[in-house]
């Protein structure tokens, strides 16, 4: 008599529960182990620890003048977009100005005069965006390079505005003599790479 012959019915139906319900076992197990898991790095870090997570992420955070210097890098590129009349690269470089703008103040929104007053650093970059560098940005779309200059002059002076204003005027501005980048190709006719 062969082995399978003598495998009766119910010892299948015995075999096929047990591995059902080792499954089921296990499964619960997981699941069991997962809530407890799950529940234990809800409860765990206490209050001193999150305070102290938040220190050590907020040290990892941008600093004002790292992103000026983003600023820096849109701001002067777009000088030389203007100047090869590549009205598509300087309305590129302009939103970027803007938008770096905005996030250096968000960094810092407020500091401190020479008289130790609070300079509200929003407030003067709403009226640089209101002024000099929406009349930079209408003269870029009008693709006039004789506006673009003056206006690129006046937004720079207005730059420095708030520089002064923060209680650093040593942090004069002028027209960039090169490109911060030699990797890009002002040329808008520039037939490579493809
Ligand atoms: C609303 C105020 C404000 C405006 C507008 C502003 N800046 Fe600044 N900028 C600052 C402050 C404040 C600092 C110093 C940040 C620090 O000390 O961490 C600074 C620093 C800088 C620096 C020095 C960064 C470094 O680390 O070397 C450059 C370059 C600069 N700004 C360029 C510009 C340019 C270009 C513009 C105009 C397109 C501009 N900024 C407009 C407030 C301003």
């Amino acid at each position: 008599m062969s082995i399978l012959s003598r495998i009766s019915f119910t010892d299948i139906a015995v075999l096929v529960a047990g591995i059902v319900m080792g499954v089921l076992w296990s499964l619960g197990v997981a699941r069991n182990s997962a809530v407890a898991h799950a529940q234990a790095s809800v409860s765990s870090p206490s209050a001193p620890d999150v305070a102290a997570e938040l220190e050590a992420i907020k040290g990892k955070l941008t600093d004002q003048s790292h992103v000026m210097q983003d600023v820096s890098y849109h701001f002067s590129n777009l000088w030389f977009a203007g100047q090869h009349e590549n009205w598509d690269l300087a309305n590129f470089y302009w939103t970027e100005t803007r938008s770096h703008l905005r996030w250096a103040v968000r960094v810092i929104p407020k500091r401190k005069d020479n008289a130790r007053q609070d300079v509200d650093l929003v407030t003067i970059l709403q009226a640089f965006e209101n002024g000099p560098l929406q009349q930079l940005q209408a003269a870029i779309a009008a693709k006039n390079k004789t506006a673009f200059e003056a206006n690129y002059r006046a937004s720079l002076e207005t730059c420095y505005g708030c520089h002064k204003a923060a209680d650093k005027p040593f942090l004069r501005l002028q027209i960039p003599q090169r490109p911060e980048t030699p990797l890009m190709n002002f040329d808008p006719r520039a037939s490579w790479p493809r």
